[in-house]
């Protein structure tokens, strides 16, 4: 059978990375965080003391990105959260990363977390999700790993932070953030990660057993 490839999109902390990991252990497909990608892009600009808006040195960063910068502890702050959703504006910065996240599925298939997978990267999944959720229940659910992180922010801060983000991934030229037309929308306001885990299951066992017909 030809290997998966599953894509999940949606606005910030829409619960997109826990479903994702989940899916992958299920599915045993290898998991990407798209994201991880940009804020390690934002993290090497920043280091560098460049200007994020900057697309030159943005975009040699971008090709400068090794595994490394993928494991480092300090790609979730609000600074980088600001930071990549900039980088992740400037088309060659996404130009310079569309390889590396289409090759990633290989022979194995994957599952990949992001804004623009279900759209750009792999516009012929075999499985769309777009997770959705109240800004108020996302601004919670990241107002609590940042204060688990022991960050001192206000939960008011971090939905302004929120919503100017969705705002500028949503509106942005290059790949800007929408559902792909066939993929299937999953609100997560009200139901917990496991209600979300075994409605996203149902509709990959679905799409499995299409693919085998
Ligand atoms: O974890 P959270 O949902 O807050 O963000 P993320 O998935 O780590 O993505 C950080 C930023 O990278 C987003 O705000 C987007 O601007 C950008 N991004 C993107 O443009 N395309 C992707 N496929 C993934 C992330």
């Amino acid at each position: 059978m030809k290997p998966m490839v599953i894509a999940i999109d949606g606005p910030a902390a829409s619960g997109k990375g826990t479903l994702a990991r989940r899916l992958a252990v299920a599915f045993n497909l290898p998991y990407l965080d798209t994201g991880l990608l940009y804020r390690a892009v934002a993290r090497r600009v920043l280091d560098h003391c460049a200007d994020p808006t900057d697309a030159g040195a943005a975009t040699e960063e971008a090709r400068s990105l090794t595994r490394i910068d993928l494991d480092r502890a300090d790609l979730r702050t609000s600074e980088v959260d600001r930071a990549a959703s900039i980088v992740a504006s400037l088309a060659p910065v996404r130009a310079a990363l569309l390889d590396f996240q289409r090759g990633f599925a290989g022979t194995k298939g994957a599952v990949l977390d992001g804004r623009d997978i279900g759209t750009i990267v792999f516009p012929n999944a075999d499985v769309k999700l777009f997770l959705t959720a109240s800004v108020q229940e996302r601004a919670r659910r990241r107002y609590a790993e940042r204060l688990a992180q022991g960050s001192q922010t206000t939960l008011e801060a971090v939905q302004a932070d929120l919503e100017a983000r969705d705002e500028a991934d949503r509106t942005r030229n290059a790949a800007p953030m929408h559902p792909a037309l066939d993929a299937h929308v999953l609100d997560t306001s009200t139901i917990d990660a496991d209600h979300a885990f075994a409605a996203a299951a149902a509709i990959v066992n679905a799409a499995k057993k299409s693919l085998i017909r």
